[in-house]
């Protein structure tokens, strides 16, 4: 079993539902790893954390050995924390947590950054126009959701909205999409209907 699979399952085990599992598309994660391999940040940010699916991952498959983690979050919620203690008994991980909006952190220079929070357009190219500079040369930006069109509006098309932005201003900019999903967000059956996408996209500094 992959060190992904084995993650998930323990994620799963670890923290059931209420919360409703890890918020990311399987098939994504797998190009992702892919595409990073064997290479180790030191220095991460994460804005959106929720219930931690994706520092659980991220922070495991990517933290290098005394990495430090910063998460951003408006509300760090009560599992956000029970995630962070049992990563901290199985990685020595630095974890630094500011609860508030986005708009006010400072996430201090990193390698690794994923942007995952209000996913309006004004919103989400307000989070990269403020923190994607704090990325050292060389480092990583992951955009989530930048293949999701959930309707007509703003609301979640807006990463959408922005990752073509990106392109057309000619960023050196990767997506992976993929539908197995590995929460409930779609339903119970956790199959994403209409074969919708979620969408990583990665930047490169
Ligand atoms: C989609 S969830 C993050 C999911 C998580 N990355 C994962 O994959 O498990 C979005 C999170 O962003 C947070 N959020 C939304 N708007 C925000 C803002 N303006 N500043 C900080 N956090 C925000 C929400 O509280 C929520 O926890």
């Amino acid at each position: 079993m992959s060190k992904l699979h084995e993650l998930i399952q323990e994620y799963d085990f670890l923290f059931p539902v209420p919360h409703g599992g890890i918020l990311q598309s399987l098939d994504e994660l797998e190009q992702l790893i892919h595409e990073i391999g064997d290479r180790k940040f030191v220095s991460m940010a994460e804005i959106g954390s929720c219930f931690g699916g994706t520092v659980w991952l991220y922070s495991q498959l990517f933290g290098a050995d005394g990495c430090h983690f910063t998460i951003v979050d408006i509300n760090i919620d009560p599992w956000l924390r029970k995630v962070i203690y049992e990563i901290q008994k199985r990685k020595n991980i630095c974890f630094h947590l500011i609860e508030g909006p986005s708009s006010r952190a400072d996430i201090g220079s990193v390698d690794f950054l994923h942007i995952d929070a209000d996913h309006r357009y004004h919103m989400v190219k307000a989070d990269y126009e403020r923190h994607s500079p704090q990325v050292i040369k060389g480092g990583i930006i992951l955009l989530h959701d930048t293949l999701l069109d959930e309707g007509p509006g703003d609301h979640k098309s807006g990463c959408i909205r922005f990752r073509k932005e990106l392109e057309d201003n000619g960023e050196n900019i990767t997506t992976f999409g993929g539908t197995i999903m590995l929460c409930d967000c779609f339903g119970p059956n956790k199959s994403n209907p209409d074969d919708r996408s979620i969408g990583i996209s990665v930047v490169y500094k």
